[in-house]
């Protein structure tokens, strides 16, 4: 059954012109971009996104991230878009991901991995609704 994910190219991944690359990846894959749009993220919506996160101790910082430059949001559609978009990202650690995901071909480090996708379709749809039909 077709399935949407919501996937985030973070700041670092639009600076360093990674938009296209990225893109084509998930259209190779045969998801279908629904939308894709850049944006800037409030310091409040980062927050509401990693809400589940703010007693870690790396909130501030994660927030500090992904407000730190525009982000590039987009709604993929296909079947089990949400596991297809997370086998294409790669494990949450680029030093761990593996040649051939998204974050084990362009990022380093955990502060900056490039990129997010959604861990369920539930929360798929909070996050459209979130960066989307605010
Ligand atoms: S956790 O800690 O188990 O909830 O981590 P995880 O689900 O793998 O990651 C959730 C998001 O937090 C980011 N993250 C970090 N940011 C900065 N510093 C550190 N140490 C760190 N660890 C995890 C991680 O990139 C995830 O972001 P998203 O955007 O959801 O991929």
């Amino acid at each position: 059954m077709s399935e949407k994910a919501f996937v985030m190219i973070k700041p670092d991944g639009v600076r360093r012109g990674l938009v296209g690359e990225i893109v084509s990846r998930f259209k190779k894959k045969g998801l279908r971009l629904l939308r894709g749009e850049i944006m800037e993220i409030s310091r409040e919506t980062a927050r509401v996104h990693y809400g589940h996160l703010q007693d870690k101790p790396f909130f501030e910082e994660l927030v500090d991230y992904i407000t730190s430059g525009p982000v590039f949001a987009m709604i993929v559609e296909g079947k089990e878009a949400v596991a297809n978009a997370r086998s294409l990202i790669g494990p949450t650690n680029p030093a761990e991901a593996p040649p051939g995901t998204i974050r084990g071909d362009f990022g380093l480090a955990v502060e900056e991995n490039v990129i997010h996708g959604s861990d369920s379709p539930e929360h798929a749809r909070r996050e459209i609704r979130l960066f989307f039909e605010k």
